[in-house]
């Protein structure tokens, strides 16, 4: 059942009810200023960072979902509704929202009166615009009333939802016209403040939440919208809210627009007063002259469209399948732009006060980013590594406001190390620009220790060659990329972190999973030093990665499938031996997909392992039989009930892997039928038993062992985004960067057809034509550029030409 439509030419999904299974988000923002807005107008902004400098008030786990928003009440007699249909639920004659690329709109109706509200955050300033148009649609004049309603959030989001004692004495509002100022905290110790605007006269408004909601009310039936009256009230403590009450006469067939601006301001430090505890709003002022019309506003939503058209004109495909070229051509690559972003802070499942930049997340968010804007894809690999530490493990996580690593969690996640290795040679093949390999970078932040980045790939590399365990395989340390495999871990009491209780490394636990990455990116790693002439570097990177190779055959392999690791005790995991638990997708995907028993037939057999024993309906399982009973000695892995999460759950991080391992080896039907399973294009047809949005992935979905199986929770904010987006344009359709230049060798579906690409790649556009005449799955039989037949799979790649047009024959 589906909930609404894709409407591609517009690059929107159109959602035709307000009672989507789960709030259906989307992601307003380019830089600096985020909101995060949901289908029903629920959601919250932040500057920069949303545990520290969150903007509004948002009730994660509140009843009912997603409450707190941008709203915008319509008083027309006695009815009140709202576009969004939240927070007053009224019914509405009709309703649509259109979730699109960096923006939102409504369009709804009630009793003769329509209303479109369209939602973004301009490319340029820190500041949201909602445009709102009502219009007459009856053949009598209309006399209404529009409310707008923000809550503030007093700015840090972990100490807005603790600290009452002190919060509620702090809240402080200036009123000017139609500019409302939050204030909190200005006086002390910050430099900025918020304002919310709207470009006409107002009849009235409030700035306590308590005036405005009055006692024992809530958002849905505010005292003020049903007295028709704002009081004025100047909030002093307690929550401070913006209202804006505007009186509106309409004329049959009269439409009338407002612009509202939510906007963050800064102030030099020694120049933040206007006069004795009057803000000084000449940044204020400069916003709300900028966006001051409807010609502003529609100048700056342009603006947004031509740079997400330009973003989303690097790579386009166009083939016989409308939902392959749905996902590459817009959907997967927007979700990629919000992961880069976002990382895990904030999301309707991620409180934005929990986790801020993840070093793993960021690194493999950056494989899907890297093609869009690689500078940004630069800055934050140097951010990354700034937060290295000497002897090459890293803060598994950092705030993005202070660019610090966060020490709650420390270090201690031996797969971190070598996701930097994947990052930075992601971005060099991409660029070319091997000068980012010789940027001083600080470890720990402290630029007294600085080397060089290609120094710090080297300590990652050797962060694994130097810890190893009794089998020669990776210690596990905390964790490796399974958060939730803790093998040192042996929490017996709740409240406990999984990951961080206990020693952050034993000399035992082993992991296979990190020795399959280190088999991928040790050797992306010796192509990097030889891009630096240190052909000697290079030579012993793959000597090691040749010792990892074998151990993996030695000790990795069970004789159907890849070993998962070994525990504290060195008994396996992911083993025929183990009772539950005995095959895991991580090793099985990332040793096959970084080429480990392929030329011994193991990684085929490994891969037919994962189909009979792993797939389902829904997705592949990340192992399988599902935990039944809590493990001392496995973690939090056993915590999940059998279905969920880690413990036999659909990752759909790590489909991917496997898909991208099918197409190593050359199935392409194989590798076609898992990147299906998860695919939001494909799954919108059961939205009611998936539950999240229908054009963005998420995290997880319930397996074979679960309660409702194939429902999916934790949309958006997963590096299945970056993962799902390699395997369809890098490996599926087959356009890889190399340092050399773009390799082209697709690994297709039987009956996919042909199909065109269009690639910008280092300041080229490469327009290219795959024909598959004896539909293979794999193999490029012929490859001609502008006419030439070229050998191999890879269109060399000459400084200074900016277009190639290739044609491959499949065959
Ligand atoms: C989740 C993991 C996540 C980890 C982060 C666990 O509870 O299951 O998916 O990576 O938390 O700390
Ligand atoms: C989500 C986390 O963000 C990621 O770092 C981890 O790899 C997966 N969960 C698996 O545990």
């Amino acid at each position: 059942m589906k909930f609404g439509y894709f409407d591609d030419a517009n690059k929107e999904y159109v959602i035709t009810t307000p009672k989507t299974p789960l709030p259906w988000i989307n992601y307003l923002g380019t830089n600096d200023f985020f909101s995060l807005i949901s289908n029903t107008a629920g959601g919250y902004s932040f500057y920069k960072d949303a545990k520290l400098l969150r903007i509004t008030r948002f009730r994660y786990n509140n009843v009912p979902a997603d409450s707190n928003g941008k709203y915008y009440y319509i008083k027309d007699g006695d009815t009140i509704w709202n576009p969004g249909w939240m927070p007053s639920k009224t019914d509405l004659d009709s309703y649509e929202c259109r979730h699109g690329i960096g923006y939102s709109k409504w369009n709804s109706s009630k009793n003769g009166v329509s209303a479109s509200v369209l939602a973004f955050v301009p490319t340029d300033d820190a500041c949201e615009i909602n445009q709102i148009k009502l219009t007459n649609n009856t053949q009598s004049v209309k006399e209404i009333k529009l409310f707008s309603y923000v809550e503030w959030c007093l700015w840090n989001a972990d100490d807005d939802m603790k600290n009452f004692q002190r919060n509620f004495s702090t809240g402080e509002v200036e009123v000017i016209g139609s500019t409302l100022y939050h204030k909190t905290e200005y006086r002390e110790r910050r430099n900025h403040y918020a304002i919310y605007h709207v470009n006409s006269d107002i009849d009235g408004f409030d700035t306590s939440r308590d005036a405005f909601l009055g006692a024992y009310h809530d958002n849905h039936d505010p005292e003020v919208v049903t007295n028709g009256a704002c009081t004025g009230s100047v909030a002093h403590g307690w929550s401070p809210v913006a209202v804006h009450q505007i009186n509106i006469t309409l004329n049959p067939g009269e439409t009338k627009s407002f612009v509202f601006v939510l906007g963050y301001c800064e102030n030099p430090d020694n120049d933040k007063w206007e006069s004795k505890n009057v803000v000084n709003k000449a940044p204020a002022k400069k916003l709300i002259e900028k966006y001051s019309t409807d010609a502003d506003v529609e100048k700056a939503f342009d603006k947004l469209n031509e740079y997400w058209n330009n973003l989303l004109s690097i790579f386009t495909v166009e083939s016989a399948n409308d939902k392959v070229n749905r996902m590459v051509n817009i959907w997967n690559q927007y979700q990629c732009m919000v992961t880069f972003n976002m990382s895990r802070s904030a999301s309707y499942f991620e409180s934005g006060i929990g986790r801020g930049m993840g070093f793993r997340d960021s690194n493999q968010d950056l494989l899907g980013f890297v093609h869009l804007i690689p500078e940004r894809a630069r800055e934050r690999i140097i951010d990354i590594a700034s937060t290295q530490f000497e002897n090459g493990s890293a803060y598994h996580q950092y705030q993005p406001l202070t660019k610090r690593g966060n020490s709650d969690i420390g270090s201690g996640f031996n797969d971190d190390p070598l996701w930097l290795i994947a990052g930075t040679s992601a971005y060099v093949r991409e660029t070319g620009d091997v000068s980012i390999l010789k940027e001083m970078v600080p470890y720990d932040n402290d630029m007294s220790v600085a080397t060089t980045l290609m120094e710090h790939l080297k300590r990652s590399f050797d962060f694994t060659v130097n810890n190893k365990g009794p089998h020669k395989l990776p210690l596990i340390g905390r964790a490796d990329w399974n958060d939730c495999l803790n093998l040192n871990c042996f929490s017996e009491h709740p409240g406990e972190s999984f990951q961080c209780f206990g020693p952050s490394e034993g000399p035992v636990a082993e992991s296979v999973f990190i020795a399959g990455m280190f088999v991928k990116y040790g050797e992306e790693y010796a192509q990097l030093a030889e891009l630096l002439g240190d052909t000697a570097e290079a030579e012993r990177a793959r000597k090691e990665v040749k010792i990892m190779y074998d151990t993996v055959l030695e000790s990795g392999w069970d004789g159907e499938w890849f070993v998962r690791a070994y525990d504290a005790y060195s008994n396996k995991i992911g083993s025929k031996e183990c009772e539950e638990g005995k095959i895991f997708i991580e090793s099985n995907g990332f040793c096959s997909l970084a080429g480990i028993g392929v030329k011994e037939g193991l990684a085929e057999k490994a891969l037919d392992s994962v189909k009979k024993y792993l797939d389902c309906k829904y997705g592949v399982m990340i192992l399988q039989p599902a935990y039944t009973v809590y493990h001392l000695e496995l973690g939090e892995i056993s915590s999940y009930p059998p279905g969920y999460k880690e413990n036999a759950g659909i990752f759909c991080h790590n489909n991917p892997w496997v898909s991208i391992a099918e197409t190593v080896i050359g199935r392409g039907d194989r590798a076609f039928e898992i990147y299906k399973k998860t695919c939001p294009a494909y799954t919108e047809e059961i939205s009611e038993i998936h539950k999240t949005e229908p054009y963005v992935y998420c995290q997880m979905v319930a397996g074979n062992d679960a309660y409702i199986p194939g429902e999916g929770k934790n949309s958006w904010l997963t590096g299945t985004a970056a993962w799902t987006f390699c395997n369809i344009s890098q490996y599926i359709l087959g356009v890889y960067p190399t340092h050399k230049g773009l390799s082209i060798d697709p690994c297709v579906p039987h009956g996919f057809g042909d199909f065109k690409i269009t690639r910008k790649f280092r300041g080229a556009t490469y327009n290219i034509e795959v024909t598959n005449p004896s539909d293979v799955e794999k193999g490029v039989k012929e490859l001609y550029v502008d006419g030439c037949k070229v050998d191999g799979c890879i269109v060399p790649f000459t400084e200074g030409k900016t277009s190639y047009n290739v044609k491959v024959v499949m065959g």
